[in-house]
């Protein structure tokens, strides 16, 4: 089998009975925020778009790329299509000109022509990915690959029971806006984002022994970030903070937890993955690339600053009564919400800096009320502080998805009274009637789940599925004193009290082994 690396999160995978693209993301992404690094620009796509197969593993757009999916790759490519509970990733493929759809039953090995066989793990929480990720996991003559992609399974057992891995493919760093938009002093977005760093590395040791696999194989990021107003996101200061380590630091950070087969892709490195070996050639020396890192970047930032200004042009409409739209488009969703609308429990405020750079516009999203208004000097909930361009221009092409839009694009800053509030992007990432009754649907149903089992992890009875995800805690929960984290998501409990101390709600239940298990309850959104 021979993987040949495309930038990011995207691969070909070429086997005699057939190749399989993933993931083919080159244009930037979120507002002209995230690019990919290593640069993939100059690969020849034309050839590598000519495949028997597609697999986009989710709707983010630095996975999900409308343009060059619509440009390079071969229409006559089958899709290997994830079972997501909504058909938007299939719409829009339809629209790109796809039409051969292989729509795999989740969870079940499907084969292909020739010997070929591949599985998709669908997840399908309204906090995995834009409602949907996925993992594709590929066998062809006794080679097996699984391409974890950022999918964030609750243990990789169900790729494990197929037979051994030889080459496992998981992200390692950061794709998030945490902490660095928060308006907090630098010391604690220091500490909070050493703290996310040390997490996310744990996560990744964690699904790296799960699988055992021959080769592991670090994808899925970090971006680069090349406008000058962002620059300061790239992991090139020296900041023990920042969120976005590299394919280098992961080695150098492998390497201290004795990890010794790690193989990272440039692109158009090649890797042939054998049951035996892992044979790999690469354009560039690895080491020599990344000890040149901050060069390649400014060069990609003069080269791409056009690319930018152009995006940025775009962006604004004036013509656009911004309240009104919301209100239009917020408004009927707020009616609906029960669930989300009760885990928010508050009001979130949008000040909306004008073309001037100086003008304020402050709107007010009224969960309790279910209302969008003027602010009305009161306390809320969060503060996000962002251009009022960028949201003309998501209600000027009626964008549903805010997470994958300004969130992603880190074009914010942000405040906030009390923990980190799920339901707000929960929230903000179902802004259609679609999305929304989902979501919904799956709060009701998770909410109403009843999870009995307990485990003792140290010298505490806990629960054995975590409150946030069910994510197995005999295998992510790590005690220490009174405290619980999970290391899946990184959220702390508080074992005495139960409560949890990075979200509300998602109470967990815990008692010390010695003393008796308290009288059952139920668990709450507030
Ligand atoms: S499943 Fe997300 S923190 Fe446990």
């Amino acid at each position: 089998m021979r993987v040949t690396g495309t930038g990011h999160a995207s691969m070909r995978i070429d086997t005699p009975a057939g190749s399989i693209l993933c993931d083919p993301w080159v244009n930037p992404a979120y507002f002209a925020s995230w690019f990919p690094f290593p640069d993939n620009s100059q690969l020849d796509w034309d050839t590598l778009g000519d495949v028997d197969y597609l697999y986009v593993s989710h709707l983010h757009r630095d996975h999900f790329d409308a343009a060059h999916l619509k440009r390079y790759v071969s229409k006559k490519a089958t899709v290997l299509l994830p079972a997501f509970p909504t058909s938007e990733m299939e719409d829009e493929l339809r629209e790109l000109g796809f039409t051969h759809f292989l729509k795999a039953p989740n969870e079940e090995v499907v084969e292909l022509d020739g010997g070929l066989k591949v599985m998709i793990q669908a997840l399908t929480s309204p906090t995995d990915g834009p409602i949907g990720d996925s993992s594709l996991w590929v066998e062809y003559d006794g080679v097996r690959l699984l391409n974890q992609n950022d999918a964030r399974p609750t243990d990789l057992s169900l790729f494990a029971e197929l037979g051994h891995v030889h080459a496992h493919m998981l992200q390692f760093s950061g794709a998030i806006w945490y902490p660095m938009v928060y308006e907090l002093p630098q010391a604690a977005k220091t500490a909070f984002g050493k703290q996310k760093r040390d997490r996310q590395f744990d996560r990744t040791w964690r699904y790296i022994d799960d699988l055992k696999a021959d080769h592991v194989f670090p994808i899925a990021g970090p971006p680069c970030f090349l406008d000058d107003a962002l620059w300061q996101f790239n992991d090139i200061h020296g900041d023990e903070g920042n969120i976005f380590p590299d394919q280098s630091v992961f080695l150098s950070e492998y390497a201290k937890v004795g990890g010794t087969n790690a193989v990272v892709l440039l692109p158009g490195s090649v890797a042939e993955v054998t049951t035996e070996t892992c044979e790999t050639s690469h354009p560039v020396p690895v080491e020599e690339f990344f000890a040149n890192k901050v060069a390649h970047l400014e060069e990609m930032r003069e080269r791409k600053r056009p690319i930018i200004e152009a995006e940025k042009a775009s962006w604004r409409h004036p013509e656009i009564d911004v309240l009104k739209e919301m209100q239009r488009r917020i408004e009927p969703l707020l009616d609906e919400s029960i669930y989300i609308a009760k885990g928010v429990g508050g009001p979130v405020r949008f000040d909306l800096v004008g073309y001037d750079g100086e003008s304020v516009e402050s709107i007010v999203v009224d969960f309790p009320g279910k209302q969008v208004r003027p602010y009305a000097d009161e306390k809320v909930r969060y503060r996000f502080r962002t251009e009022r361009a960028l949201i003309e221009h998501l209600l000027h092409i009626g964008e549903v998805d805010w997470v994958n839009s300004l969130f992603l694009s880190c074009r914010f800053s942000a405040a906030r009274i009390g923990q980190y509030n799920e339901f707000v992007y929960s929230f903000f990432k179902c802004l259609s009637e679609e999305r929304l009754q989902y979501s919904e649907g799956w709060y009701d149903e998770h909410e109403r789940a009843v999870d009995a089992e307990d485990i003792t992890i140290g010298d505490w009875v806990v629960q054995r599925r975590c409150p946030h995800l069910k994510a197995d805690l005999s295998r992510f929960g790590v005690v220490e004193g009174d405290q619980l984290t999970c290391q899946l998501h990184g959220w702390r409990f508080d074992l005495s009290s139960g409560r949890c101390l990075t979200s509300v709600g998602h109470k967990i239940r815990a008692h010390r082994v010695d003393e008796q298990a308290p009288a059952p309850a139920g668990e709450s959104l507030t």
